[in-house]
């Protein structure tokens, strides 16, 4: 998958931007706080429906403007596709397929499709298990529509039961609707876990050598699924840790048990980095996360998406650099730096000048 052309109109600190990135290794080149970092948010809010610094679609707008939009032309084997984004200060987002108006937000997937390694994603190994919910909900998202409605389900339905824990404990006599939100939780819980689990044992398995190729064999890299609900992965099994979890909910207010307090656990040499490895070590084991993500989309999609690397090289030592710069032959990349001298003998296709919210050609 290659984008051709991408649109920016007063998205964050852009007034109107047009780039024609080319198949292989674009550079954006520029001292800080320039908008480097902006351009891969649009690109990777076209891939996601999600921008990956914030939940906010107003933060995304310019100031002082009353809408962002952003629109990608990209190639796959299938053909041409085109995707636009609109976000207006007041009112809800479209999307535009073709052209079209789509009226479901999950239509927006599988068009473009691409990941980003950005310094945030440290917080993937670091943080709590939301950080790595996230990755597995955004990388799954594009690949499959179907989970993406689960999810939306599965977080309507949780709103719904939470929110009837409350009524209960002033009315016990509603008891009996926390029937109904228990159904609809558990049925959406149970497509996320199956899901969940398929795709973290793909992502296990390119991992390990990924990871061995990065750290120079050095070092054992293992994911692992620990869902919230041991019991198995059907609705039956999710209904069941609903009714048995129903006491503590209705004293606490809140659903202690589901897919959203699912975790994954990231191992370096049979131990939890979050908790032993080294800043290094946890940095290392992101990236082998993204880049394993990235093949296991090539495998699912039959062709590459294209990589975003965000300020990354930087901050690897040379040879973990150039372990990087192997893996992008056939990928379209997006590469942000500071330092041209950063590139560790990539061989860059296009370079642009970002200065000010504005892009030149260099
Ligand atoms: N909604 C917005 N409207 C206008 N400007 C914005 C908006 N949001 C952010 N900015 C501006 O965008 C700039 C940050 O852009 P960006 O994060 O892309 O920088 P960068 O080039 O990646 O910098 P760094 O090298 O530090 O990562 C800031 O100067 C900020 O003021
Ligand atoms: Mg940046």
């Amino acid at each position: 998958m290659k984008i051709t052309h991408a649109e920016l109109t007063h998205f964050r600190s852009y007034e109107a931007c047009e780039l024609a990135p080319c198949e292989g290794v674009n550079v954006l080149l520029g001292d800080n706080g320039q908008g480097k970092t902006n351009v891969l948010e649009a690109l990777y809010l076209c891939c996601t429906g999600r921008s990956h610094r914030t939940r906010q679609d107003r933060d995304l707008i310019r100031w002082g403007a009353d809408f962002a939009s952003v629109r990608l032309e990209a190639e796959r084997r299938d053909g041409s596709h085109e995707v636009e984004v609109t976000l207006p200060a007041l009112g809800r987002r479209r999307i535009r397929i073709a052209g079209q108006e789509a009226s479901r937000s999950g239509e927006l997937l599988g068009h473009v499709t691409g990941v980003l390694f950005s310094p945030e994603d440290l917080r993937t190994v670091k943080d709590g298990p939301a950080e790595r919910r996230r990755f597995v909900d955004m990388a799954l998202s594009q690949l499959r529509p179907a989970y993406y409605y689960a999810l939306q389900r599965y977080n309507r339905a949780l709103k719904q039961r939470n929110e009837t824990l409350k009524v209960i404990a002033a009315q016990p006599a509603f008891m009996a609707t926390l029937d109904a939100w228990d159904e609809q939780l558990a049925a959406a819980g149970a497509e996320l876990m199956a899901h969940r689990r398929a795709y973290i044992e793909k992502l296990c398995a390119v991992a390990a050598e990924t990871h061995q190729g990065i750290a120079d064999g050095r070092e054992r890299l293992e994911i692992r699924y620990l869902p919230s609900v041991t019991m198995g992965d059907d609705v039956q099994a999710n209904l069941e840790a609903l009714f048995g979890a129903r006491e503590t909910d209705l004293k606490r207010l809140t659903t202690s048990v589901g897919a959203h307090r699912d975790d994954v656990q990231i191992l370096v040499e049979g131990r939890d980095v979050r908790a032993f490895g080294s800043q290094g070590q946890q940095r290392t084991a992101a990236l082998s996360m993204r880049l394993s993500e990235l093949d296991v989309m090539r495998g699912e999609l039959g062709e590459w998406p294209m990589l975003m690397l965000d300020d990354v090289m930087s901050e690897l030592d040379p040879g973990r650099r150039r372990q990087l710069v192997s893996h992008l032959q056939g990928i379209q990349t997006f590469i942000t730096c500071t330092d041209a001298d950063d590139l560790a003998g990539a061989e860059v296709g296009r370079a642009w000048k970002v200065e000010n919210g504005e892009l030149r050609e260099a």
